[in-house]
């Protein structure tokens, strides 16, 4: 069965929806990177992440585009890495998780001790996210994220721009504003390639052994890490400084 919020039909009043959020979108890109530089975009190859890629390729804006590679993907992730070279002749700076921090933490706790409780569960995306993106950060004057407010309840109110005291940066969230359904008017109509694992019905796409599919109405982030409550279900990527 093919996934229908992947290939939604677009009216017109869609269309001219998603037209006018683009503009918004390519002009919040392009006072960030004039405000700011060096400006970096986190990219973890989701949805969201691949509208903001083919905005800032495809307009040439002056942003670094980075993505962490936590060593635990799925096949498809990197399947669409390869494509996504391909389509746009360049590829993100890439960083990795210190491997001597991964060793010590797979020698005490073993090679999937994140089910094993919410602690462990975070320090891995300690080591395999939040230290990379600290060095991925450092120098940077601000970085972009491709967050939107739907996507839960602990981004219910995310700024389209914010001081980000975790690392000490300006934080721009450009899609803040976008639904689920215009992201994908976007792909569709402008043939932005995207993860495979989306037509499986994954709408939000982390490491593999942490991230499920989800089933008709259930919540956007219901796949990611699943078996914990939904208000502990975020990475230490996004914390709120208040
Ligand atoms: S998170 O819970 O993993 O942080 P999500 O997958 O919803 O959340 O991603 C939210 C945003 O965080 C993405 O749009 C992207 O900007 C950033 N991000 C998440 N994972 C990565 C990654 N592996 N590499 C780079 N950026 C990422
Ligand atoms: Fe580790 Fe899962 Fe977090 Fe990936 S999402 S860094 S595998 S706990």
């Amino acid at each position: 069965m093919s996934n229908p919020m992947i290939h939604p039909n677009v009216t017109d009043a869609l269309r001219v929806k998603v037209a006018e959020k683009t503009t918004a979108a390519i002009d919040r890109l392009r006072r960030a990177a004039a405000e700011f530089q060096p400006i970096g975009f986190a990219s973890s190859m989701g949805a969201e992440d691949m509208l903001l890629t083919d905005l800032i390729q495809r307009h040439d804006i002056n942003i670094e585009i980075f993505t962490l590679d936590t060593g635990r993907l799925p096949a498809e992730t990197y399947d669409l890495m390869e494509k996504a070279e391909k389509h746009y002749g360049a590829h993100p700076v890439t960083w990795f998780p210190r491997h001597e921090a991964v060793e010590e933490y797979v020698r005490k706790h073993g090679i999937n001790a994140f089910y094993d409780s919410v602690e462990l569960r975070k320090a891995c995306c300690g080591m395999r996210k939040v230290e990379p993106l600290k060095r991925a950060l450092a120098g940077k004057k601000a970085w972009i994220t491709g967050m939107r407010a739907q996507q839960s309840t602990t981004r219910a109110d995310l700024p389209l721009r914010e001081f980000d005291e975790s690392y000490g940066i300006e934080k721009f969230n450009p899609l803040s504003d976008w639904t689920e359904r215009e992201v994908w008017v976007y792909i569709q109509t402008e043939g932005v390639p995207y993860n495979a694992l989306h037509e499986q019905f994954f709408p939000s796409i982390g490491c593999q052994p942490c991230t499920r599919a989800i089933s008709p109405g259930e919540d956007i982030r219901a796949g990611r890490w699943w078996w914990e409550n939904p208000d502990s279900k975020e990475c230490g990527l996004h914390v709120k400084g208040d």
